[in-house]
């Protein structure tokens, strides 16, 4: 018999490193009927990665998380996950090396965190449930409240609730569906945390989200997502695939004819002041330029305060990309 854990071991080389993806997806495409959730989507996600997939509401996150955790099928295309094809044969296979964690945690609210988990290690039909509910809630702090009923935690502590669940099976691979959704900062900020010392222990994740700073700062890799893959890369490269870079100099007092500064200088493209009064200069490498720059300035007998990379915001370039709203569209 081929268990699931045979076929994860054949991706370990000999270091005990992973050789294939976590997940391969290529040319996926889903539609509903005439409607298409998301379409020709291809990217790969390595073991070990946190993997941010962002977009707007109806941009097609959750509907890719349930085809990627095989609960419905794709219309085209192909993944594997986990190492393992995507095919309706091979689906149990793949649950049992994944978990998905959904935009609402499903618990039980009558019962308590310890007897919601016991009843969804039955229902996966793990073995060793004692010690699985006991790491789990260990691992998102939550030892204490075992025996709390759910219904009595707030939104933020039955997030971790359900995030324990999701971690019973000990995935490789874990969903995490918009899992800060409706949190306040501070039990969003323990999600982090949680998410983050997932990641140290090697779990692959696959986090949606809508929120952009989440994306940036848990992120190894984002892809942008609006029907299709709009954009992927590290959080630092999008921006810089996207907007020209811009060296800021800031000046005691303004510079009398600033055109005669930098209109002469060989790596700046373009300039203009800003409300603040610095200038923003269009470069296209910031540290070739910057040194020009600071020489010309103190040839004009220019007091400069500063000469710095302005950064754009992940944001920007999100906002450059979902400016159509496309589920406003479909009918
Ligand atoms: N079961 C379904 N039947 C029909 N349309 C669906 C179904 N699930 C999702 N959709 C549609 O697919 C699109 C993507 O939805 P979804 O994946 O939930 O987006 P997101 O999670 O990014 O908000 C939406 O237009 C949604 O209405
Ligand atoms: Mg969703």
């Amino acid at each position: 018999m081929t268990s699931a854990n045979e076929a994860a071991t054949d991706l370990l080389a000999p270091g005990g490193k992973r050789e294939a993806p976590a997940l391969v997806v290529d040319h996926l495409t889903k539609r509903f009927g005439p409607r298409v959730a998301f379409s020709d989507v291809s990217f790969d996600v390595a073991y070990g990665e946190v993997f941010g997939f962002l977009g707007p509401n109806g941009a097609g996150k959750t509907t890719t998380v349930r085809t990627l955790g095989t609960l419905i099928a794709p219309t085209s295309g192909r993944a594997s996950v986990a190492g393992i094809p995507l095919t309706p044969r091979n689906g149990q296979q793949i649950r049992a090396r994944i978990s998905i964690m959904p935009e609402s945690p499903g618990l039980y609210l009558r019962l308590t965190v310890a007897e919601n988990l016991r009843c969804f290690a039955g229902l996966y039909e793990l073995a060793d449930a004692g010690g699985r509910i006991e790491r789990a809630l260990k691992a998102v702090n939550l030892t204490e409240r075992a025996n709390d009923p759910c219904g009595s935690l707030s939104k933020g502590l039955r997030q971790r609730v359900a995030l324990a669940r999701a971690i019973l099976n000990e995935p490789a691979v874990l969903f995490l569906d918009e899992p800060t959704s409706g949190l306040d900062p501070v039990a969003a900020r323990e999600v982090h945390e949680l998410i983050t010392s997932l990641r140290a222990r090697g779990v692959t994740i696959f986090l949606t989200t809508h929120r952009l700073e989440e994306a940036e700062r848990l992120c190894d890799r984002v892809a942008i997502l609006n029907t299709t893959l709009r954009l992927i890369g590290r959080p630092d490269e999008l921006r810089e695939q996207l907007f020209t870079r811009n060296l800021e100099v800031r000046t005691h007092a303004p510079l009398p004819d600033p055109g005669r500064v930098f209109a002469g200088l060989k790596d700046v493209e373009s300039w203009q002041q800003t409300p603040s009064g610095s200038y923003l200069l269009a470069v296209t490498d910031p540290d070739a330029a910057a040194p020009g720059v600071a020489r010309a300035l103190v040839g004009s007998d220019a007091d400069v305060l500063s000469i710095a990379e302005s950064r754009h915001s992940l944001e920007d370039v999100y906002l450059e990309l979902i400016d159509e709203d496309v589920e406003a569209k479909r009918r």
